[in-house]
């Protein structure tokens, strides 16, 4: 039987997935959530239960996946989405989120910032009460001189540490490095977002605010509709 967190990420791909529309152009997110719901797109195609979808991928595994199940994936230009679909690892009260544990932040903001309605799937454990709860915020930097931004960032928040799984750093699709920012034990998220993209050398950081209009939540008792 599949572990409950994954039929819980699956429950709220598949609520999130009847959204989608013949004729729709959708933001195909990225990770373990994310994937259950473009397998799901994939079989509403298949089964001719919608047409013409179009996916816009927010990672090359995404774009690999999405292809192998059958959906036609487009790059992104510069026309809206009719919606996006993918996980978060922190979710707030105002829908605000932390995105990026997987490492596909930058595109997944160039993508959903672009989408008509951002729908976040994830399951019960991901639900805060304020960002950073749990998980710190993942800042996509330039290779180019990365230890002389990680001091910059030092002034910023008050630590954290290179992505580094292996012998090697982990590079993003884009060809950068994630810095791991430890959050400060008093934040407000907006003005820890312009300090950080503030600062010389970082891309993007996992701070998605404003962006999600619903999230779907899925616990034991069921799957619950959040708004902001
Ligand atoms: C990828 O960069 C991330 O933003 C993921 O969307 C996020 O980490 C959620 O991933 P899971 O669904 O695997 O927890």
């Amino acid at each position: 039987a599949m572990p409950e967190l994954e039929a819980l990420k699956k429950e709220a791909a598949l609520r999130a997935v009847t959204l989608v529309e013949s004729g729709m152009r959708v933001g195909l997110g990225t990770g373990s959530t994310a994937k259950y719901a473009i397998e799901a797109i994939g079989e509403r195609l298949a089964s001719g239960d919608v047409r013409n979808v179009v996916g816009v991928a927010t990672s090359d595994v995404s774009e690999a996946l999405a292809r192998e199940v059958g959906i036609p994936v487009e790059p992104l230009d510069p026309r809206p989405l009719d919606i996006a679909i993918d996980g978060a690892d922190e979710i707030d009260p105002e829908l605000n989120l932390i995105k990026g544990l997987g490492g596909a932040l930058l595109r997944e903001k160039l993508t959903e910032v672009q989408a008509r309605r951002l729908v976040i799937i994830a399951d019960h454990t991901k639900v805060v009460a304020r960002l950073g709860e749990k998980a710190p915020v993942p800042v996509e930097i330039a290779r180019f001189g990365f230890l002389s931004t990680i001091e910059r960032l030092r002034e910023v928040v008050p630590g954290g540490r290179l992505r580094q799984p292996g012998a090697q750093p982990y590079v993003t699709d884009n060809g950068n490095y994630i810095y791991d920012a430890q959050l400060p034990a008093q934040f407000g998220p907006a003005e820890l977002e312009r300090q950080l993209k503030g600062t010389l050398g970082v891309v993007e950081t996992g701070f998605f605010l404003g962006m999600a209009e619903v999230a779907f939540v899925a616990a034991p008792e069921g799957v619950r509709e959040l708004r902001r």
